[in-house]
């Protein structure tokens, strides 16, 4: 074999790199196209601000946990020729148009122009995430970072849904969740995250402890994204699913209608009312008192909202006097009913969620009163109001605030009827949002 000592190898090595040199001047010399070099290095600013998209802030992680996956577009697989790993990759294979920044080859391919990139059965990107790409070829696609000075990153408040989900999104889920999670770890899936957070795994590979694998692969978070993960890691305890403690509901998502969270509640509140379809009346041999009821008989068509009776009988067919609840009792209003309507269309589940309840900000409008149309309204309005307690306005609310019925009955306090009645015990957090609603002197706010 040859030998080929230290400086003989340096010498070989810049030779083509002289040339590559010259040659990039000379293309940069004579495109009249914008060019760009793919080997440009970051420029980094140290504001980050909002109308820019930045690329390895926000499009490489994202094309990495989505794309460059074993199989794709990675190093190794370069499907296609396509390699999405890096600014120079993304450049050079990713079909990069300037002139026409819609008709890039990675837009068309994750827009589905064609065949929609990455392929079922993974989940296609996000308009919001595809919109990004876009916006940052407009912008340039030039190999632009922005770091955070400390001032802006704040970890005293950190919540899953605000601050920890969005960071998974971005960097995590494409290899992260179903079909195939990588390294069976799904981070949509709160059992597998309970697993994570408290085998301390999580907090280990986001800050490259030795011990764990360093995590995300091929890219790289901010520090204050580090912070904000590894402050979630720590503050948070999750049950451990094996624990027999019935696992953990998956975090509140906004896009999702849960039914013991709301729907539940809601047609409780107002359908299984004594002398309607509550288990001792079941008018008509209906019971809406729980899942099992209230899909059963085939009252409820996952997925077809207007074929379902529930939907139908409930909100008036044709004829007005059909309407459920019938009168002196209010119909249900327009968001009540688009909630029942959206839960049907998402195949009508038995499903839960825990982390829509934030105490951080309590009014009355965003908080107490929404818990009252979901959970009490229903059996306390009109001539049937139940004990004769009326709580259709704020003035109601609060006169049963003052009087310590309130939390008497939502605490199931002795010498108070334990409410909601027929459904289960409001939260601890929602009774704590009551309770701090109530300790701020009931604003209506
Ligand atoms: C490109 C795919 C990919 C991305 C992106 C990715 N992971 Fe992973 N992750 C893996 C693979 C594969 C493994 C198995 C170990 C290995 O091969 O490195 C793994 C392992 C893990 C582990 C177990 C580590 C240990 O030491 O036990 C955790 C926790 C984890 N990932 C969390 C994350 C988080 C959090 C993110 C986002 C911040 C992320 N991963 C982003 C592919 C990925
Ligand atoms: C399914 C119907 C139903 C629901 C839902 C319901 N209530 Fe009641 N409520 C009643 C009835 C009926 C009474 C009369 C006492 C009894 O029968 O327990 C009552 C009584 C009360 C009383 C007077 C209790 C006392 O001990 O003086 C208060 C206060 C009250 N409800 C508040 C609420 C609040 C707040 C909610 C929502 C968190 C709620 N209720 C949900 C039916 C309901």
């Amino acid at each position: 074999m040859m030998e080929i000592n230290a400086t003989d190898k340096k010498v070989i090595l810049r030779v083509p790199l002289l040339l590559l040199g010259v040659l990039a001047f000379w293309i940069s010399g004579c495109k009249h196209d914008p060019y760009i070099s793919p080997d440009t290095p970051p420029t980094a600013s140290t504001h980050c601000d909002a109308d820019t998209v930045y690329f390895q802030n926000e499009i490489l992680p994202m094309l990495v946990s989505n794309c460059a996956t074993s199989g794709c577009h990675n190093t190794q697989s370069h499907k296609h020729g396509v390699v999405l790993v890096n600014y120079a990759t993304v450049m050079s294979t990713g079909g990069i148009n300037l002139s026409n920044p819609s008709s890039s080859k990675i837009y068309e391919a994750i827009t589905g122009s064609d065949e929609i990139m990455p392929p079922s059965p993974a989940t296609p990107l996000t308009t919001e995430q595809t919109n990004k790409v876009l916006k940052w070829i407009e912008q340039g696609a030039v190999n632009n970072q922005c770091v955070e000075d400390s001032t802006q990153c704040d970890t005293s408040q950190v919540t899953f849904n605000a601050d920890v989900k969005p960071i998974f999104e971005k960097y995590c889920l494409g290899c992260h969740s179903q079909p195939t999670p990588a390294y069976n770890i799904d981070l949509n899936n709160w059992d597998d995250l309970a697993v994570i957070v408290n085998n301390g795994s999580l907090a280990g590979s986001v800050q490259h402890l030795a011990g764990y694998f360093p995590m995300p692969k091929g890219s790289t978070m901010t520090d204050c994204e580090i912070a904000t993960v590894v402050k979630w890691a720590n503050d948070t305890t999750l049950t451990d699913p094996g624990g027999g403690g019935g696992g953990n509901p998956d975090p509140c998502d906004p896009d999702t209608t849960y039914f013991q969270n709301t729907v539940l509640p809601l047609i409780v509140s107002n359908c299984a009312t004594s002398g309607c379809h509550d288990t001792q009346t079941h008018e008509h041999d209906i019971v809406l008192v729980d899942y099992a009821s209230i899909v059963s008989d085939g009252k409820v068509k996952p997925g077809n909202p207007n074929d379902s009776k529930l939907y139908k009988i409930l909100f008036g067919g044709d004829m007005r006097e059909d309407i459920m609840p019938p009168p002196p009792a209010q119909p249900f209003t327009a968001t009540q009913k688009q909630i029942v309507y959206d839960w049907i269309l998402q195949g009508a589940l038995n499903n839960s969620c825990d982390g829509g309840c934030d105490t951080t900000n309590v009014t009355f409008s965003g908080t107490v009163w929404p818990l009252m149309q979901t959970w009490c309204t229903g059996c306390h309005t009109g001539g049937n109001a139940g004990g004769g307690i009326h709580l259709e306005n704020y003035n109601n609310v609060v006169t049963i605030a003052n009087n310590g019925k309130l939390m008497g009955t939502i605490t199931h306090s002795a010498g108070y009827s334990p409410m909601p009645k027929n459904s289960g015990k409001l939260s601890d957090c929602q009774i704590a949002e009551i309770r701090i609603w109530i300790e701020d002197g009931t604003p209506n706010n």
